[in-house]
């Protein structure tokens, strides 16, 4: 049996959250509309029509929620700040009232010898700069820096502990590429610029931490995957190269002075000589204290003449009958595993922790319990492949638990339950699920 102290004393154990899956007050307290409350308001975006205006009410329960955090016996927190909670036009004036509720939020978990990991960028694009072009444009990043620092300035002397941003290719290709997440935009001719100021912003908000924050443990974090051939064809083969360059080397290798891996796909060629990035090398270069990886599943690519440029297909966990998530992802640890250890083999990669991991399952509410087996042995088969990983030599510090509760999963709306705690949606309830009392007993021992 595994125990929490195999992974040393100084281990870091957390949950990790985000502003717009969890908070609502949507539009009050000053608040400004985010591409997620007007994504969220169309109809067809999100499954049920559900919308995240009221969340799980983090806003107003925040105490409530970081109790159990405590109770369940983690020593950090990650949540992101809402950026048009702070500026909600995205640039301009400050709002003070969501100033003080970070503060609030900050304090709560001080008091509770809980450490906040804060994320400034989880997805939630102020709708107003959307309005400009969001990531698409150039001026993104003056206002990015600009948020960065209030943040910054505002936080620094409390919190130690930044993530620029959230899964930079999450947002890029599912909101500017496919159009199934906000903004809804699609094509080559958004994903591209986006791309650009991403690794832009990533880096350039490193440095302003780095600046204004003395002591600053910075990082950021990528969703990766082990990627599969299915065959060991020349065609599966070099299709499962351009996912690899997209899911996992799109963003660490820019951050690590390497410029956007465009060796292995002339698409990114392409994107190179057009957008001159190689000429921004040196700007897109930070010098992490820690990377964030977030891992749930591998992928088994094949070769597909018929797909537009990327000429490759995933071949799903439930097709090839292997077990599987209810979202359908292959539940596969030796995999996480090994995307672990390619990550960890850039040279400048000093230091990873696993700052999302987890599952979502059909939950049911019985006699006001939650049996979640699966859940728990999801994360014993996950925990066992770190525990490998570490002592193959592999710097891994922490990890967070995705997440504390069931919240908006995006696109998903409220149907896809990650959470170790239930949320009633009607009525707001918490309940503890087996898998969030199999977590105390862990942290416990
Ligand atoms: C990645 C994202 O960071 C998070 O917001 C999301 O809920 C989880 N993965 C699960 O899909």
């Amino acid at each position: 049996m595994i125990k929490a102290s195999d992974f040393g004393p100084d281990f870091l154990w957390g949950v990790a959250g985000a502003a717009a899956q969890v908070e609502g007050a949507a539009l009050e307290y000053g608040k400004g509309p985010s591409i997620w409350d007007t994504f969220s308001a169309k109809n067809g975006k999100i499954k049920k029509g559900n919308k995240l205006a009221i969340a799980c009410d983090f806003y107003h329960k925040y105490v409530e929620d970081i109790a159990l955090v405590k109770f369940l016996g983690f020593k950090v927190f990650r949540f992101s700040i809402a950026w048009a909670r702070i500026l909600p036009f995205g640039n301009g004036g400050i709002n003070q009232e969501g100033i003080r509720f970070y503060h609030n939020v900050i304090d709560e978990c001080l008091s509770n010898g809980i450490s906040p990991y804060v994320t400034l960028y989880h997805w939630d694009l102020p709708q107003a700069l959307e309005n400009e072009g969001g990531w698409t444009s150039f001026t993104i990043n003056e206002a990015f820096n600009h948020f960065v620092r209030i943040c910054a300035k505002e936080y620094g002397d409390k919190v130690k502990n930044w993530i620029v941003l959230n899964e930079p290719f999450g947002y890029t290709s599912l909101g500017y590429m496919l159009g199934v997440h906000a903004p809804g935009k699609t094509g080559l001719s958004n994903f591209f610029p986006a791309i650009l100021h991403t690794a832009l912003a990533q880096a350039d908000g490193g440095k302003i931490l780095r600046s204004e924050i003395s002591n600053a443990n910075i990082g950021t974090t990528y969703s990766c995957s082990e990627i599969i051939p299915n065959t060991q064809s020349d065609n599966d083969l070099l299709a499962a190269k351009r996912i690899d360059c997209l899911m996992n080397r799109l963003f660490v290798e820019p951050a690590q002075g390497l410029g956007f891996p465009t060796g292995d796909w002339d698409v990114l060629e392409k994107f190179q000589i057009e957008y001159g990035t190689w000429r921004l090398k040196e700007r897109m270069k930070f010098d992490f204290d820690f990377i964030g990886l977030q891992n749930y599943f591998p992928l088994t690519i094949k070769y597909n003449a018929f797909i537009p440029v990327i000429q490759a297909w995933e071949v799903k966990a439930k097709t090839r009958k292997k077990p599987h998530t209810a979202m359908g992802w292959e539940v596969n640890a030796d995999s996480f595993f090994n995307i672990i250890k390619q990550f960890a083999a850039y040279p400048n990669i000093k230091n990873i922790m696993i700052t999302e991991n987890g599952a979502a399952y059909h939950d049911k509410l019985v006699n006001d319990s939650i049996v979640d087996v699966e859940r728990i042995e999801y994360f014993k088969l996950y925990l066992a492949a770190l525990l490998r990983a570490k002592h193959e030599g592999i710097n891994i510090t922490g990890y967070m638990a995705w997440t504390l509760m069931d919240n908006f999963e995006w696109a998903e709306g409220f149907n896809a339950r990650f959470g170790l705690v239930h949320t009633d949606f009607k009525t707001l309830k918490r309940t503890i699920k087996y898998s969030g009392y199999w977590w105390q007993e862990f942290l416990d021992n």
